[in-house]
């Protein structure tokens, strides 16, 4: 049986009076449309029912795929930018696999040095490369593949292409590429858009190739789904979450941060800040999503938080399970009172005393997770899909659009004389 993560909302600021309990009842019509997936959005909805891109056959066709990569590669190189690598990162990150082929990322900026920094870490190992886009005209995945059909070509000779697979759109240059070249190809869902892929060929197949649990992933995320399908009131936590930081947004609160305990999620809140940005950043609303590395940022943001401008509040994510290390010391350091503290012990008093002391000024939310897993992963990604989904119908703008990210690149493709 899955153990669920669950969402806790602390309000020991009284910030939120009684009125939030009318909200949530106003916002269950809301809740109904999200359930229902509205007809508006249908081609980006593909999301929405984990078992139309992750359901068991396409599970087993991604690990069939990833089989051959996963024997023979040392290294995979993932070239895709935003949507199409936040989320593999995001899980790659945080469970650290260690045991099948290193993922390297690529085509996530246009940066010499980090171009550079790959092409040494890939040398004398044998590289397969994933590349993944949606449109197959971001700068950034095209810069990417270049540099490394130069490599594979030099390294491999003609028989680079069986090191290539796609993950792309039908009917795309890239679909066009693959066929010309007799890359792999896989099809990148045509009703998801970027931010919303995680459980989809997008993310799934390169976490296969790396040896993660892409099962638990999905599984995770169906059991998600099933709860807040299933459930409605204060007894759906995306309910909760979405009424009350729209509440604290109509009263001045502009930022939320993503707030942790354990490094190893820096890449989960990147996805999560994608997620949120750019689907409630419009028509001059939204919140602005932003993230806490704890305990390091204590040292630094942590003095803002506690007194500065009283314009943000924060999600804890907060990982139930232990991980022991005890340290002695013959000497007199003068941490006396650590002494026979594991050192998870010492890292859990520093999350619920920052707790303590944040919610006293404002209101925050903790998601408790049983453990650091695929399962509850994929249970992250879709709560907040759905949650992100359903605060934007509250907020009343488009989730799934994002023109705004346009308009630099127009600016950008003059300059480069682009045609
Ligand atoms: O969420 C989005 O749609 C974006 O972040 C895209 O994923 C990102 O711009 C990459 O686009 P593409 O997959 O077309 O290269």
């Amino acid at each position: 049986m899955m153990q669920l993560i669950d969402i806790e909302l602390h309000n020991e600021s009284d910030l939120l009076d009684n009125t939030i309990l009318s909200q949530i009842e106003n916002n269950e019509l809301h809740l109904e449309r999200v359930k229902a997936g509205d007809k508006r959005y249908e081609n980006s909805l593909g999301w929405h029912n984990v078992d139309e891109w992750a359901g068991e056959e396409q599970l087993e066709y991604y690990e069939e795929i990833s089989y051959k990569v996963k024997k023979d590669a040392d290294v995979l190189v993932v070239v895709g930018v935003g949507g199409s690598n936040q989320s593999a990162r995001a899980v790659y990150e945080a469970l650290d696999p260690k045991t099948g082929p290193e993922l390297i990322w690529l085509g996530n900026n246009l940066s010499v040095h980090s171009i550079d920094n790959v092409m040494k870490s890939i040398k004398g190992r044998s590289t397969y490369v994933n590349v993944i886009s949606k449109s197959f005209e971001t700068i950034e995945p095209g810069v990417g593949f270049r540099v490394m059909r130069n490599y594979l070509k030099t390294t491999y000779g003609k028989d680079y292409s069986s090191r290539v697979i796609c993950t792309g759109t039908i009917g795309t240059k890239l679909e066009a590429l693959a066929i010309d070249q007799k890359y792999s190809f896989l099809t990148f869902p045509k009703n998801i858009g970027g931010r919303f892929d995680a459980i989809s060929p997008v993310g799934l197949f390169p976490l296969a190739v790396a040896g993660i649990d892409i099962y638990g992933l999905a599984h995770g995320a169906s059991a998600m789904r099933n709860l807040l399908m299933n459930t409605s009131g204060l007894d759906n936590a995306a309910l909760l979450y979405a009424t009350v930081r729209n509440q604290l947004y109509k009263m001045g609160f502009r930022i939320e941060m993503l707030s942790f305990f354990e490094p190893r999620l820096m890449r989960f809140a990147k996805w999560w800040i994608q997620l949120y940005g750019e689907s409630e950043g419009k028509d001059g609303k939204g919140i602005f999503p932003a993230m806490g590395s704890f305990s390091e940022d204590l040292h630094s943001l942590g003095q803002y938080i506690q007194e500065g401008s009283k314009i943000l509040y924060e999600t804890f994510i907060n990982i139930n399970e232990t991980e022991l290390r005890c340290i002695h010391s013959d000497l007199d350091d003068g941490f006396k009172y650590i002494d026979n503290k594991d050192i998870s012990d010492i890292n859990k008093a520093a999350y619920k005393a920052t707790l303590n002391a944040h919610s006293r000024r404002f209101p925050c939310f903790t998601i408790n997770l049983p453990s650091l897993n695929a399962e509850a992963l994929g249970q992250m990604f879709y709560f907040f899909e759905f949650a992100c989904y359903l605060s934007c119908e509250i907020l009343g703008v488009n989730p799934f659009s994002q023109s705004g990210v346009e308009t630099y690149k127009k600016d950008m493709f003059k300059l480069l004389g682009k045609q």
